[in-house]
């Protein structure tokens, strides 16, 4: 009978990497971490290979990088938590004494091979997985054949000596044909690191983990010294002055965690035969069913106005839950309404207007309370009882969106 060890995992210097991860960095776990050129993957990695080489040993490839690129960037990264702003590692950019790291500039996937099986490190990170190749194939490197080959040839031999390996795949611009999509099957656990170009901060997500679970959210923010954690989430999320028309607040659910995050709609008279709209941070679907809800039930002429509407910070919001704020940021922007400071919307829309209860409702209103949020407009019959002790929250609860609007946002629907 095989006995069940208890997992150890290994901290990876960043607690918001270990959140998604699950808790740790499993022992001879497969971990790809995909995304866009140029997002950080490279920055994340080094910085948790300093943490973990403290306490282990850590063989950091690098196939894009020569060595001594590598530790030029070594030299001006802060170690994880240390708030990117304390002293670097070895005072001459050299990994510091002491630690169990090794660093290999090298793309053949043999000469890899070898060293993975002479090292025997606890933890291997290859950056990248679409820069190695392997000779004995004839395709170019980079192509579906030589990432599958290199991938599956490397997790053979991570497996049998125990190897933790973290695979960094670029997200290519073909979609994620030749990327890290023909890997998901292969591996134990897919984390996507997500950014704004034109914004600092960047999001680590579990889409895959067979050692925790998806939809954890980490946060960071690409500083001049590397990656720092992000300590207070919501403040990315919010705009910063103060409430304005055609904005509501949102609070959303990733994983374990909820976020406060500020939607802004722009609604105006259409010049084009079919109005324009757009969405930024969620599905234009949504947007559009939610436009007719209001249209069908609350009367208003949507149809002859364009409608832009944006999540604020970059953030993509899948859920539901976020659909009352949709219909409030609209509904404001077309009468130029102002929300009361202080107020948060939460509450998916049927499609006959009535509001719906989300999950986590009382993590969500903790959130907002913390951040000294006062009002928060919820679905009627949450089944949240009382208020939760302690939560200094006005609750409002409505039973359909015409309701949350006109308690929320002073909505008057006889005023058209
Ligand atoms: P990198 O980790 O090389 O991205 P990837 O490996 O995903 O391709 O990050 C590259 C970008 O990050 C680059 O545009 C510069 C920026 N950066 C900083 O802003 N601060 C830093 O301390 C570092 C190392 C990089
Ligand atoms: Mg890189």
């Amino acid at each position: 009978m095989a006995v069940e060890r208890p997992l150890q995992r290994l901290p990876s210097g960043f607690a918001e990497f270990d959140r998604v991860l699950g808790g740790g960095l499993v022992p001879g776990a497969l971990v790809l971490v995909g995304g866009d050129p140029g997002i950080g993957k490279s920055t994340l990695l080094l910085q948790s290979a300093q943490a973990l080489a403290a306490i282990t040993s850590v063989l950091y490839v690098s196939a894009e990088e020569s060595a001594q690129q590598v530790r030029l960037r070594w030299s001006r990264l802060a170690p994880p938590g240390a708030g990117a702003a304390e002293q670097p590692v070895g005072a001459d950019g050299a990994v510091p004494a002491g630690a169990g790291l090794q660093l290999l500039a090298e793309t053949d996937l043999e000469l890899v091979l070898q060293e993975l099986e002479a090292l025997r490190p606890a933890v291997a990170i290859i950056d990248s997985i679409q820069a190695l190749h392997d000779d004995q194939l004839s395709s170019a490197p980079g192509s579906v054949a030589q990432v599958r080959e290199c991938a599956g040839a490397l997790q053979r031999l991570a497996k049998r000596q125990d190897t933790a390996l973290l695979l960094v795949g670029h997200v290519t611009k073909e979609g994620m044909l030749a990327g890290p999509k023909v890997l998901e099957h292969l591996v134990d656990a897919v984390l996507t690191f997500e950014g704004d170009r034109f914004a600092s901060h960047r999001l680590l997500r579990a889409v895959k983990n067979r050692f925790g679970a998806t939809h954890e959210l980490g946060l960071f923010e690409m500083r001049d010294r590397g990656l720092a954690e992000v300590t207070n989430p919501s403040e990315l999320f919010l705009g910063h002055d103060g409430p304005a028309a055609g904005t509501a607040t949102i609070v959303a659910c990733e994983g374990t965690r909820s976020l406060v995050v500020e939607l802004q709609a722009l609604v105006s008279t259409t010049s084009y035969a079919s109005p324009r709209r757009t969405a930024t941070g969620i599905g234009i679907n949504r947007l559009h069913q939610i436009l007719a809800v209001l249209e069908k039930h609350m009367g208003l002429p949507l149809s002859r106005f364009d409608c832009y509407l944006a999540v604020a910070g970059g953030l993509g919001v899948e859920e539901p839950a976020a659909d009352l704020g949709v219909a409030a940021a609209v509904v404001a922007s077309y009468r130029d309404l102002t929300l009361p400071a202080g107020t948060v919307m939460v509450g998916e829309l049927g499609l006959g207007g009535q509001l719906r209860p989300v999950g986590q409702l009382e993590l969500r209103l903790q959130e907002a309370a913390r951040l000294g949020f006062r009002r928060a407009v919820v679905p009627r019959g949450s089944g949240l009882g009382a208020i939760p002790a302690g939560l200094d929250l006005q609750l409002l609860e409505a039973a359909t969106v015409a309701e949350a609007l006109v308690a929320g946002l002073g909505f008057d629907p006889a005023a058209d």
